[in-house]
């Protein structure tokens, strides 16, 4: 998923203004904390039909004109857990820039994403990022959504993604070794990574040839990145030359460049993502139309490339803080060696494994999940008018205590047999969504991401630039490190 964002002016001003200083490091600062420990004037969303035994949603619309953005944008899912801790699962936010009920808990998340009546819609991600992904796979709802989900399938069975894996890998492998910078406490991880997944989206995913096309792939990453940003902007509204007239001018370029090779692409029989697009039909021979491609390809470039960097980030610190930890997944590359990567050898990183689900446990991509009520409805006893937003945080269940033991430390034996903590409740572990939605590229991030480390692993010590350093987040949208994570790579010889 790219940086979706809550915010509209409002959400910025309040950011920008409260963006941490070092008086409130680590962790929150005084004003949050005081907004966080204050009672708010509590009222109901909606009064239930009569008779129906639903219990009225209440809530509260925080500070005037900007709510809660300053806990929100500070503290995250340890703002939400709090709002768990004193509401309950189910709780309304009004402010003039997001009015939504949060639906708290792994129960509520089960509910949300498992949606077994078809009650919510895809709609509530229309005001955040519809004009630049429109008709991408995850903004479709319901029977059209099922139609394209079956062909892209086709897009991410084991054999293409065996096919996926080399390319992978030849990019990593080059972008590691000689373009990263070593021994430099000013190399920055997260924007670093978020280079390379974008190279290697211009190989897997649009079929380049690596290091070849050099401006024409430089045109394409500038917009995907200034598409995905556009939910960030201050006025929503195509303003030349603002953010988002400038997203919408990007997504024109985009579709632009997949809508002149989609031809050359479906007479060659290329094995990159567009090609495979291209080719794609369900079992009953059904195929995508041109315009279908140029939507997926748009949207599946942005769905991958910030998630897979965020947790990659989120991983080389943890592996940095945690020498241990590291040296077992080195032992464990060690054991697979310095040839070509395949499936199969990847799936030998069992340690990654641990690895990456406590990384995306504790900072996970995409925190929150949107949703629209079609229709009147109980939710966990609760009634929740037609209409309303309703979102869920998978990111807050994955630091509740009573289902994580020890939920702030890292530790990542918590994933593997006897222990399985992710067992504890279906949805205690949802980093990848659930339901129809859920992620079709969940397997795909895992072999890019076990890939870049491995290769990473192989060549550099990752150390922490000074001891006992912390990153803190930007949780805007999907959770940045404010200051782009620095790490310390150390060549191994
Ligand atoms: C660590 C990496 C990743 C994470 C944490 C992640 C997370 C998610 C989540 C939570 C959703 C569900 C959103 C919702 O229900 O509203 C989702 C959907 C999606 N993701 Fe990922 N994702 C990752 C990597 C990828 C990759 C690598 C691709 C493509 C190659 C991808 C493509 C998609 C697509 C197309 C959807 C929409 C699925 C649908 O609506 O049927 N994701 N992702």
């Amino acid at each position: 998923m790219a940086m979706i964002s809550t915010s509209n002016y409002l959400l910025d001003q309040a950011k920008r203004r409260f963006t941490p200083t070092p008086n409130t490091i680590p962790g929150m600062g005084l004003v949050e904390k005081r907004l966080m420990e204050r009672e708010w004037q509590q009222f109901v969303l909606a009064e239930p039909p009569a008779g129906s035994g639903l219990k009225p949603v209440m809530g509260d619309s925080g500070l005037p004109i900007i709510g809660h953005m300053i806990e929100f944008f500070r503290g995250g899912p340890d703002f939400v857990l709090e709002v768990y801790r004193k509401y309950g699962p189910i709780h309304y936010q009004q402010t003039p820039a997001l009015r939504s009920v949060l639906a708290l808990g792994p129960d509520a998340t089960q509910a949300v994403f498992a949606n077994r009546n078809k009650e919510f819609s895809q709609r509530a991600w229309d005001p955040l990022i519809g004009p630049f992904f429109e008709r991408g796979l995850m903004l479709l709802d319901f029977d059209e959504h099922m139609f394209h989900r079956r062909i892209m399938h086709e897009a991410f069975t084991r054999t293409r993604l065996s096919g996926y894996v080399g390319h992978i890998d030849s990019v990593a492998t080059q972008v590691v070794a000689n373009d990263w910078v070593v021994n430099d406490p000013r190399f920055l991880f997260h924007p670093a990574a978020k280079e390379l997944a974008l190279d290697i989206a211009s190989v897997v995913f649009m079929g380049h040839q690596a290091g070849t096309d050099h401006a024409l792939v430089t045109t394409i990453n500038q917009a995907f990145t200034t598409t995905t940003r556009a939910g960030n902007a201050i006025v929503r509204k195509p303003v030349r030359p603002l953010t988002w007239w400038r997203g919408l001018e990007a997504r024109k370029t985009l579709e632009d460049y997949f809508s002149a090779r989609v031809a050359e692409k479906r007479s060659g029989n290329g094995t990159d993502m567009f090609s495979v697009l291209c080719h794609s039909e369900d079992e009953d021979g059904q195929r995508f139309t041109d315009a279908d491609i140029v939507a997926h390809m748009i949207f599946v470039m942005m769905a991958a490339h910030d998630t897979s960097t965020s947790t990659m980030t989120t991983m080389a610190y943890h592996l940095a803080a945690n020498p241990e930890w590291q040296e077992r997944c080195r032992d464990e590359s060690a054991r697979i060696g310095d040839g070509a990567l395949d499936i199969e050898a990847l799936e030998k990183l069992e340690t990654y494994d641990l690895v990456i689900n406590e990384s995306l446990r504790m900072t996970t991509p995409l925190p929150m999940n949107f949703r629209r009520a079609v229709r009147d409805i109980d939710l966990l006893g609760y009634y929740i008018p037609a209409g309303t937003d309703v979102v869920t945080w998978p990111s807050m269940n994955h630091r509740l205590p009573e289902l994580w033991t020890d939920p702030d430390r890292f530790d990542p034996d918590r994933f593997a047999e006897p222990r399985s903590e992710h067992k504890r409740h279906r949805y205690a572990f949802a980093p990848f969504g659930g339901g129809a939605h859920k992620c079709i590229g969940m397997v795909f991030g895992q072999l890019e991401i076990k890939t870049v480390m491995h290769r990473l692993l192989r060549k550099y010590r990752l150390e922490l630039i000074r001891p006992g350093y912390k990153p803190r987040y930007d949780y805007g949208g999907m959770p940045v490190p404010i200051d782009g994570m620095p790490i310390m790579l150390r060549p191994l010889h």
